[in-house]
């Protein structure tokens, strides 16, 4: 009886400590690796998405039809698509034509950041992880930089490269629109992916 309390003990302090300790230490080092390649999943998936629809409709009807069309799409399908991919989605810019996608303060922060790389000739696209916490709930934060491209002039580069009807669209749907006047190959913004990853924390490494 005596012996086999002694062994209780020995196990509580002992050698339970030690299985505990082994098998959170045997947890992935790196979670985070993990919810990165989600993220980029998700950014991947929606940009492919959305440069799918452009496209096509650049190409079926050129860039008045794509702009009828992806002016009202751009904000449903970011919606859906976060719905669809369990994450929360948004484009942000430092020079916005939706004011819906403006950049609250943390994200301007990345967008200047992103922003100096840019400038330094760093090689894109540029990337920022990183894991926050809001009223005790941790998320993952993924941003990812956008870079303009040649097909993308039509409607945001120079005037002279913005047909006079798409430039009347922009002004009817965008009175405040800033995001015309780039180059390809130019810093145009970024998309962040966000998910809670309160739910996977279970061990106590997290
Ligand atoms: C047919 C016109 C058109 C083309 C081509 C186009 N865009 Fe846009 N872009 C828009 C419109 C309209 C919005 C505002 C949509 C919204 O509500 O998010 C927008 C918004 C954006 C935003 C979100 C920030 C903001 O200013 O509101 C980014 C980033 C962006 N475009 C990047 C690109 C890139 C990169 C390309 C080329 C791959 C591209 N766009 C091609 C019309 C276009």
């Amino acid at each position: 009886m005596i012996k086999s309390n002694y062994f209780k003990i020995i196990f509580v302090s002992v050698i339970f400590p030690v299985i505990f300790i082994a098998a959170a230490s045997v947890q992935p080092v790196n979670r985070s690796d993990e919810h990165k390649a989600r993220a980029q999943e998700a950014a991947q998936s929606f940009m492919g998405e959305l440069q799918g629809i452009l496209l096509n409709e650049l190409r079926e009807g050129g860039p008045v039809q794509a702009l009828s069309v992806c002016a009202d799409t751009a904000q449903l399908l970011t919606q859906a698509a976060a719905g669809e991919l369990g994450v929360s989605l948004k484009r942000v810019s430092g020079r916005i034509r939706n004011p819906e996608n403006a950049p609250d303060e943390y994200e301007r922060k990345i967008l200047e950041k992103f922003s100096k790389m840019h400038n330094e000739g760093k090689e894109p696209p540029f990337i920022h992880t990183e894991e926050r916490t809001f009223n005790g709930e941790k998320e993952f934060w993924y941003i990812q930089s956008i870079h303009l491209q040649a097909q993308c002039v039509g409607c945001h580069g120079s005037e002279d490269q913005i047909a006079g009807n798409v430039r009347k669209l922009l002004r009817d749907h965008y009175p405040g629109d800033e995001a015309t006047g780039y180059k390809p190959g130019d810093f145009r913004g970024a998309l962040r992916v966000s998910f809670s990853i309160t739910n996977n924390c279970f061990l106590i490494n997290e």
